[in-house]
């Protein structure tokens, strides 16, 4: 197991390379310490995804060498969060027969899923997760720890992560040209699950949407157990575009005007409050209405939270969340988000950053707000990743910049850490 884990959170606005400590208190039971951060502006990624590889490769590598200048230790290796439109994600089944005799093996569960994994995907596609949402031991369902049972037939109900081999292969370039390996490339929503869902939510059933600058990636969590993700393309800097449009000024300025004065509770504005900001190029501040910076807001997330109640609909989910929907990322910093959730989708709503409560201590008032939670999640994704213990470390050659080896790598350990789903 590693002492040490670092995770790159490579988003539209901002990378975040953290690095933390792992401990354990002798009974079994894991913590992080963290060691270090280094975040700065994103270059290079559009929509979540890698669209300048030298541009996005420069700004990671500068996202490293401040995290580890604060951690004051190099980076080997760490967990890459992925999303973007490409993400394609699905469920399947998969079987096995068991040796009565020997029971169910860890060989046979991965037998199963080996078979729920081998889907027909469409040219340039590759499986990301094969995560195991439940068991079914001859006929008999929901069972979580099959490994010793008695029995002739396993089967498992997985639900497959895919992505575009391009989009994943431009990603990991941009981090082993560091001399660092891919320990995983894990799907950002199933980060920021580890940072913002309480495990009753996960148990009754609950969404989380992940809001970040480009994209807002969703994830459904019932029974414990991951059932659906889906990317969708719009984030805070449609939010801001829209103001941009709507007053004819830069997106700087917009996006100035919505970080100082936007809400979401519009009619908590006076119809005449006047708002100053900077526009490029002109010398004086120029006023603007902070009313109608707020409508344009409203009028977008009410746009996104309408997408959200119709992307649950698709999934047969929307009936099934009584824990109802856990925002987070930094477009939900967004003062009135959670009321504007509440009120659009009729269920249950809230706004999730990194807690107190998470096994882990010397978190940054930074990276206790919502904009943070997946990073820290990846982090805590790595911590559980590594706890189980049950792949070898692949030793690569640092700075080998053998992407596609690296990935090979990277893809083989994510696939053997799914054998279990999580239960806490
Ligand atoms: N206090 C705030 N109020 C409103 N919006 C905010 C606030 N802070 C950040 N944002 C918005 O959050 C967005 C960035 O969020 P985040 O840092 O989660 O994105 P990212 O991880 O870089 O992008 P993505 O995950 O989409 O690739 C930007 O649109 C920014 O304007
Ligand atoms: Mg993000």
């Amino acid at each position: 197991m590693q002492e040490v884990i670092s995770a790159i959170d490579i988003g539209t606005t901002k990378i975040c390379a953290l690095t933390a400590q792992v401990s354990h208190d002798g009974l079994g039971k894991l913590s992080l310490r963290m060691l270090g951060e280094g975040v700065v502006p994103s270059r290079g990624i559009r929509r979540g995804v890698v669209v300048d590889v030298p541009e996005a490769t420069a700004a990671v590598g500068e996202a490293i060498e401040k995290c580890e200048q604060d951690a004051g230790r190099q980076m080997l290796s760490a967990y890459v969060g992925i999303a973007g439109s490409h993400i394609g994600t699905r469920n399947s089944r998969g079987v096995s027969p068991v040796d009565r005799k020997h029971g169910v093996t860890g060989a046979d569960m991965q037998r199963a899923l080996e078979g729920a994994r081998a889907v027909a995907l469409p040219e340039n596609q590759e499986v990301i997760h094969t995560i195991a949402r439940s068991w079914t031991v001859d006929g008999e369902t929901e069972v979580q720890q099959p490994v010793g049972m008695s029995a002739y037939r396993l089967e498992v109900d997985a639900h497959i992560v895919t992505g575009s081999s391009t989009a994943v292969s431009n990603l990991v370039q941009c981090v082993v040209a560091h001399g660092i390996d891919v320990d995983e490339l894990v799907l950002e929503p199933l980060g920021a699950n580890e940072a913002v869902l309480r495990p009753e939510e996960r148990r009754m059933g609950v969404a989380v949407v992940d809001m970040g600058g480009g994209t807002s990636d969703l994830a459904v969590f019932i029974d414990n157990a991951l059932c659906h993700t889906t990317i969708l393309d719009m984030g805070g800097n449609h939010l801001t575009n829209d103001v941009a449009v709507g007053l004819r000024c830069p997106f700087e300025t917009a996006e100035d005007l919505k970080l100082r004065y936007g809400t979401l509770l519009p009619e908590r504005v006076a119809p005449d409050e006047a708002v100053w900001a900077n526009v490029f190029g002109e010398k004086a501040e120029r006023s603007f209405s902070r009313r109608f910076v707020c409508d344009v807001l409203e009028a977008r997330a009410l746009e996104m939270m309408e997408i959200i109640a119709e992307r649950l609909t698709e999934s047969g989910f929307i009936d099934r969340l009584p824990a109802g929907i856990v925002l987070t990322g930094g477009c939900s910093q967004l003062p009135g988000f959670a009321e504007l959730g509440r009120g659009a989708l009729g269920m249950p709503v809230r706004v999730g950053a990194a807690q107190a409560s998470l096994p882990i201590s010397g978190l940054s008032r930074n990276l206790q707000m919502p904009g943070y939670a997946t990073s820290v999640g990846l982090l805590l994704w790595g911590m559980k990743e590594d706890a189980r213990a049950v792949h070898r470390r692949f030793e690569a050659d640092h700075g080998s910049g053998n992407a596609t080896r690296d990935r090979m790598f990277a893809a083989a350990k994510g696939w053997l850490k799914n054998l279990l789903p999580d239960r806490d």
